[in-house]
């Protein structure tokens, strides 16, 4: 019934004169955004607008296209090309640059036509432009969900021309925007400091955030950036744009201020060492470009981006996720059939649905008892696990819980009978000195025969064993040496094609085993992109589960991922934090544990296990609820966030105190989203010492005006309630 209606809308969409050729004006809407294209009387396309969704359908018609008269006089088209390609009358950042097959640089885009037809959860407006003097054509994409108000913008590039032409700029799209003032917060970091956040004014010129990492892109920039339009981004109030590019490579977003203070924005995958080398025939498909606009401050935003994800974008986004014991901070590599045995019974006493076995299980001729070998040999190590996998997974159905594991099947230690057998499957360099970054290589995913055999490992392990219910995929090295033996003369082509191969994998993966739950990781939180996410049911933010440190991290990753799709451990790093606090820091996303349960005292125990009760309990409020980030960790010696379910009968609140000053006074938390309406009963949860506290019972209103009492002037301090309404 629901494909049928969708395809009736779609008949009915496409039969609207607004798409009819020759119509000069397209409009991309959303619930509370309007996005604004006008071809001009020489057949060239203009964003408009990109605001507010405008009330009467007549006033889109309005604008006029920007004319330039330049300094000297002169009239040119200069102004917001929806698609801006390079060597035509903008003196600035373009969108698209290609040298055609004769040598010429130039390229004028010009409008051909365009549709809209209904999506699941919105409309998808197809522009197709093409170059008069090249067989040339662009077809841009915007998809727009209407009640998140998210636009996933990209584009595709192909051409007819006698021979390669080279790509060197292939944004994914162009926003504009002029107003009095731009702030741009990009957010940054290094394997265990992940995304620090950055405000900076945006004045004439560029700011570009990228990377050029390759496999383990995200280190030391993320592919996500908040704009505060007209003044800084703030929670609750104000003009910002979230933004986020789905790739799980080079990215870049740049950010150029004009002459007359326009600013565009162009994001995309990094052309840096890229120059691409596009056959006639073939079409070249940037990743999405993924925002939304919010007069009401980022935590609206942030909201729309969540509800999104969970409903269009995340794998099983609507489903809910397993909580886990994960062995890598309590045994490393150091293991064997029987220790792991006795790790999977203490995940059963703890309460945990699944016991995750990380790095260090496989490889025989050159074992993987540390990361210097084994990298590409995938079966058992037999001397730590006589009975392969079957007996671990045997073990597991045994004690209770499901079984997962770890793989890193896009490296290779050169210690590995992998890299003896197939020396071309690597990406290196000859003739230099190979750098190798935490002792291994990259394989070459761009060849065909590569993706074969990296889906190969994760099918086979599935095949073999089919007791294998999670993987865990990681990604510890940037690309180094950068040469495929594969790609031999187009080695431009190498960044972006090793993505796509990725991609491949993925897809085949997904489509042979679309319920296997898999959490992407990358030496850390290196890898967070909504393109990966549709493969990946979570993500791993950081290797720093400091509960401290961690509070900083999830605060700024929440800003673009709704926390099911954020993976949270309590261990033992900062042991100073009580374990309540740990706890309850890695509760407030998808929790899990990685810790020696074993040498836990009987009352640590029962606080854990109380605690994943607790969870078990609340997931559908704190996964699919609604979230208010209400006291920042970026401005004060405190945080608090709450969780509110969709109908407004239950909610969490998390309040920490992490170093307060001497006797700084504290004020009550302040709920949001609840319903003044409502009285709900709050009950302080996750107690040390296995006490139950006792309900006192608030009106929604008093607890959004007045608030709680939640935090004080302790060190280390945290506090959970959990609100049921009472009618
Ligand atoms: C890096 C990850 O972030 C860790 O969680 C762990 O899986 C190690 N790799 C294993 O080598």
């Amino acid at each position: 019934m629901r494909k049928l209606l969708l395809m009736v809308s779609a008949l009915l969409i496409l039969a609207l004169p607004a798409d009819a050729d020759g119509q000069k004006t397209i409009r991309v809407s959303t619930d509370n955004t309007d996005m604004i294209f006008q071809v001009n009387d020489k057949g060239r396309l203009y964003m408009v607008y990109l605001g507010d969704r405008l009330l009467n359908a007549d006033d889109a018609s309005r604008f006029g296209w920007s004319v330039y008269t330049g300094t000297d006089g002169s009239v040119s088209q200069r102004g917001h090309e929806a698609y801006m390609a390079s060597g035509g009358e903008d003196f600035f950042e373009p969108a698209l640059a290609v040298t055609h097959a004769d040598g010429d640089m130039t390229t004028y885009l010009y409008y051909k036509d365009s549709q809209t037809r209904a999506i699941d959860g919105g409309t998808e407006t197809v522009i197709r432009l093409a170059d008069r003097k090249y067989p040339l054509e662009v077809t841009l994409h915007y998809a727009a969900y209407t009640r998140q108000n998210v636009i996933k913008a990209w584009s595709e590039i192909k051409h007819g021309e006698k021979s390669d032409i080279t790509l060197w700029r292939y944004a994914s799209t162009m926003l504009y925007f002029n107003e009095p003032a731009y702030y741009l917060t990009n957010y940054h970091g290094e394997w265990a400091r992940e995304a620090q956040p950055a405000t900076q004014q945006l004045t004439f010129g560029k700011k570009t955030i990228d990377t050029k990492l390759g496999t383990r892109a995200a280190m030391f920039m993320q592919p996500f950036f908040e704009l505060g339009i007209g003044s800084p981004a703030q929670e609750n109030a104000g003009r910002a744009l979230l933004g986020t590019i789905g790739w799980t490579g080079n990215f870049s977003c740049t950010f150029e201020v004009d002459n007359v203070g326009g600013l565009r924005v162009i994001p995309g995958i990094n052309p840096y060492a890229s120059d691409y080398r596009l056959k006639a025939g073939e079409t070249f498909v940037t990743p999405e470009f993924i925002f939304t606009l919010s007069d009401n401050g980022t935590g609206e935003a942030s909201r729309n981006l969540h509800d999104w994800a969970r409903l269009y974008q995340l794998k099983d986004g609507k489903g809910t996720r397993m909580t886990l014991l994960n062995n890598w901070e309590s045994t490393g590599f150091d293991f064997n059939q029987e220790k792991l045995t006795g790790v999977m019974q203490d995940a059963a006493r703890l309460g945990v649905d699944m016991f995750l076995l990380d790095d260090g299980w496989f490889a025989s001729k050159y074992p993987r008892d540390n990361d210097r070998a084994g990298l590409g040999d995938w079966e058992p190590n037999p001397v730590k696990l006589p009975q392969g996998i079957a007996g671990l997974t045997a073990a597991a159905e045994k004690a209770g819980v499901k079984f997962g594991i770890w793989i890193e099947p896009e490296m290779v230690n050169p210690k590995s009978r992998l890299y003896e057998e197939h020396p071309d499957w690597v990406i290196t360099q000859n003739g230099r000195d190979t750098y190798y970054y935490r002792n291994q290589l990259v394989l070459d995913l761009a060849n065909p025969k590569v993706q074969d055999y990296v889906f190969g490992v994760a099918d086979k392990i599935l095949t073999d064993n089919p007791g294998v219910a999670y993987f865990k995929w990681d990604c510890n090295s940037p690309i180094t040496n950068i040469r495929s033996p594969y790609l031999k003369k187009r080695q431009g082509n190498l960044y972006v094609d090793y993505v796509r191969g990725l991609y491949n994998v993925l897809r085949r993966l997904k489509a042979k085993y679309p319920d296997v739950p898999m959490m992407l990781c990358s030496g850390g939180g290196s890898r967070c992109d909504y393109e990966a996410l549709k493969y990946f049911t979570e993500y791993w933010c950081s290797d720093n589960t400091d509960p401290f440190e961690r509070i900083y991290i999830q605060w700024s990753m929440s800003k673009f991922f709704p926390v099911k799709a954020m993976a949270a451990h309590v261990t033992d790093w900062n042991r100073g934090a009580s374990l309540k606090f740990r706890l309850d820091v890695a509760s407030m996303c998808k929790l899990g544990f990685d810790i020696d349960v074993s040498k836990m005292s009987e009352q640590d125990l029962n606080l854990c296990r109380k605690g994943v009760e607790n969870y078990n309990r609340l997931k559908p409020v704190i996964l699919d609820g609604d979230m208010y980030r209400l006291i920042s960790p970026y401005e004060g010696n405190h945080a608090a966030v709450n969780y509110v379910s969709k109908d407004r009968s239950r909610a969490v609140l998390f309040a920490y105190d992490l170093h307060p000053r001497y006797q700084e006074p504290v004020p009550n938390v302040r709920l949001r989203g609840l319903d003044p309406e409502r009285a709900y009963n709050v009950k302080e949860i996750n107690l040390p010492d296995g006490r139950e506290a006792e309900a006192r019972t608030y009106t929604g209103d008093w607890l959004m005006k007045i608030g709680l009492p939640a935090l004080s002037a302790a060190d280390g301090a945290s506090h959970v309630y959990e609100l049921t309404a009472t009618d």
